[in-house]
């Protein structure tokens, strides 16, 4: 069973009435007015602030964050006060706050010991008598802490909880939670679709734009707690001096905001950049290149988190030109950032050129014999699963086979294949059903959760990624909807057993209204858009049936790229005969990586779960699943349900514009308008496609496509966003 977000989070306000048109650039942090009776009540519990008296500057962002937020819920200001009185809200660190220090907290302060990650993240918040007023304390180990607090306490004050009697303790699961920015030094973003980067690389240092602190405060606000800037297909340039300083200026808006800065970085640049002949991790000048930079880095960033590596995959450098393995490489660049704390995200999204082996047994095959073998900073960076982020996939069978080497979790928050930003997909659902997929490694509950927060092997680090989804758009990921996923994947980083449900219904009452009419209808179009996309896209266990480079849009045809394992036919293999992989014994295998109960049940075509079925199977067209349909009549079935349910959140969502500001109302239906348009044509395209390789014709009574296979064909994207 999923956590609620938080004892009674959700108690319903009444609509506080959409009245200024808005953009979408506060995202959750809107604080907008409660209605009467909450903003009295919200009042009461803050009345006044009382904060150190020399607060640093993350505790100065906590007090001028819980000003705000207070005076817009509220409509008065929080004054700051130097003594506690009733109704006060406290806030700091027992070596910070005298009167945090007398009251007995459940913190881990002890004389400056050491103590994990999670607990200089965590925090309390409770309702206490202080000299005889009854105050709300919101304390922690560290002011990072006490900034989470005060995120948190905000949320309960934004979703009509009732702060009057708190007790809120609250650590992380999660050490390292990460955006991964894919963005280019020229402005562009990889896989973007919200404009341009917001790093403006060629006015910083000078120039620091507002924009930079209200990211770190969204982000701070959902617990994320480090920023790898730049792309994963990484220029070398960032680790030139110039590009230091300017990275070393953006560490400095973040850093308040408990933000580490991390850098992507490319193999080969103690050649491209350090004048070097070879990038061979053995070699001793490459060693020392390595940590000169590094020192370098640290002198201009004390805080640097460390790096994020993609190396030997599609086409990027790596070790293994030099004949030495993953772990070489990485230990390589460990053991320069070691002394300074940093770590090395090493990605595992590897897949050899031209191999006859299945591709998605390859980052197995490559990474389980090093187990044991990386540093102690290395954490292996793992995608969700073995292929590409697609709308589904089964959980990547890398997690639970690595005992010995951390394993962080890679999420994609920029929809690369589930409809751009376009398309409204909530993201969360397919979060959870990662986190919580089983995999058996050490029995049942050995969920990937379990596996990333450290449980099941006990890794000494911690870590998840999200691929950013925000850009310079002015509501920063280019629709309203897709700042859900941001905000969900902050919030499950923080806590991976947290109820997507639930957090989407927190977003919807921040972003939007907390409207008990309106979350109905609102939750109800989220939880059911990410399968909505599974179905008109990719169905019963297909995958990567996207437009070639840009992934826009269906070409299940596509068979003749330069790389056979590029092309959408690789993965269905469409014929008269039948479609679907076979990863069971008789094909690939590729269910022998997962552990026996897992491997077992995808390998039975009897029991793999439906939704992995042509994952796993080839299957003749008139093979009866447990429906009693037959696999073309369930393929039919699931392109019209997909569009149908395009059709229902169009619907619904046209019921709440008395909910919602005209601005964001009007865009997200519009963008719905684009989406029901685009999920009639991947419908219509694939059945066209699969009804001429299959030479069945559509059942009775169901839609002929709207065109002919080869218009669909036929179809040119040169300018499709995103590369
Ligand atoms: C996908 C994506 C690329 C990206 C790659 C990666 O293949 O299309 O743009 O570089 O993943 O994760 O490295």
């Amino acid at each position: 069973m999923r956590r609620l977000v938080a004892a009674g989070v959700i108690c319903l306000a009444a609509a506080a009435t959409p009245a200024q048109a808005e953009d979408g650039y506060d995202l959750w942090l809107r604080y907008r007015p409660l209605d009467a009776a909450h903003g009295e009540a919200l009042q009461r519990s803050a009345a006044a602030i009382v904060a150190p008296a020399e607060p640093s500057a993350t505790l100065r962002a906590a007090v001028a964050e819980l000003q705000a937020g207070v005076s817009g819920l509220s409509g008065r200001p929080m004054p700051i006060k130097s003594t506690a009185t009733a109704g006060s809200l406290v806030i700091g660190t027992p070596r910070s706050s005298a009167l945090i220090a007398r009251l007995d907290l459940p913190l881990r302060w002890n004389n400056g010991g050491p103590w994990g990650p999670l607990w200089h993240d965590g925090y309390v918040i409770r309702s206490v008598e202080l000299d005889g007023s009854r105050v709300t304390v919101i304390a922690a180990n560290e002011d990072i802490g006490v900034l989470y607090g005060a995120f948190a306490w905000l949320r309960l004050a934004q979703t009509g909880g009732d702060l009057s009697d708190l007790d809120v303790t609250s650590t992380p699961s999660i050490g390292l939670r990460l955006l991964d920015h894919w963005d280019n030094l020229d402005g562009s973003v990889e896989r973007g679709y919200a404009g341009a980067s917001i790093w403006d690389w060629w006015r910083l240092p000078d120039y620091l734009d507002p924009r930079y602190t209200d990211y770190a405060r969204a982000n701070a606000s959902i617990g994320i707690n480090g920023a790898v800037l730049n792309n994963v297909n990484a220029q070398p340039e960032i680790l030139t001096a110039p590009y230091l300083e300017k990275v070393a200026a953006l560490a400095g808006v973040l850093r308040p905001y408990g933000i580490r800065v991390y850098l992507s970085v490319r193999f080969s640049a103690p050649i491209d950049i350090g004048g070097l002949t070879t990038a061979d991790p053995l070699d001793a000048g490459v060693r020392a290149w390595w940590k000169t930079k590094v020192d370098e880095i640290y002198e201009r960033i004390p805080d640097f988190g460390g790096f994020l590596v993609k190396a030997d995959s599609e086409g990027q450098p790596g070790p293994q030109r030099y004949g030495r393995t993953h772990a070489d490489g990485a230990n390589v660049l460990a053991a320069a950032l070691r002394p300074y704390g940093g770590v090395v995200f090493w990605r595992a999204f590897v897949y050899a050129r031209n191999s006859p082996e299945d591709r998605v047994k390859q980052a197995y095959q490559e990474f389980v014999p090093l187990d044991g073998a990386f540093a102690e900073n290395v954490i292996l960076q793992v995608k969700n699963g073995p292929l590409d982020f697609q709308p589904r996939e089964p959980f990547h069978p890398l997690f639970g086979a690595m005992p010995r080497t951390p394993l962080a979790l890679e999420l994609q928050i920029t929809q690369e294949y589930l409809g751009f930003a376009t398309h409204l997909a909530y993201l969360g659902m397919l979060f959870e059903e990662v986190l919580d997929a089983d995999t058996y490694a050490k029995g049942a509950g050995s969920t990937v959760a379990h596996v990333v927060d450290g449980g099941v092997f006990g890794y000494g680090r911690t870590g998840i990624a999200g691929v950013a989804n925000v850009g310079a758009a002015r509501d920063w990921t280019g629709s309203p909807f897709a700042q859900a996923n941001w905000y969900a994947f902050g919030r499950l980083a923080w806590d991976p057993e947290l109820s997507a449900r639930e957090i989407a219904a927190e977003w919807l009452a921040m972003t939007f209204s907390s409207d008990p009419k309106f979350l109905e209808t609102a939750l109800s179009i989220m939880l059911r858009s990410r399968e909505a996309v599974v179905d008109y896209m990719t169905p019963l266990g297909l995958a990567h049936l996207m437009g070639t480079g840009h992934h826009y849009g269906p070409a299940p045809w596509v068979d003749d790229l330069e790389r056979a394992e590029w092309t959408p036919y690789y993965y269905h293999r469409a014929a008269a005969d039948g479609i679907g992989f076979d990863r069971t014994a008789s094909g690939s295998n590729a269910v022998a990586q997962y552990a026996p109960p897992v491997a077992g049940r995808f390998a039975d075509r009897a029991t793999v779960p439906d939704e992995y079925l042509l994952w796993f199977h080839r299957v003749p067209w008139d093979y009866r699943l447990r429906s009693g349909r037959t696999l073309w009549e369930e393929l039919v079935r699931h392109y019209d349900r997909g569009v149908a349910e395009v059709g229902a959140m169009q619907a619904d969502w046209s019921t709440l514009e008395p909910f919602v500001d005209a601005e964001r109302f009007a865009k997200t239906a519009h963008l719905l308008e684009i989406q029901a348009r685009e999920a009639r044509w991947w419908r219509d395209a694939c059945l066209a496609y699969f009804s001429a390789r299959s030479g069945l014709s559509l059942p009775p009574g169901v839609a002929e496509p709207e065109h002919s296979l080869e218009y669909y064909m036929s179809l040119r994207f040169p300018y499709a966003p995103g590369r």
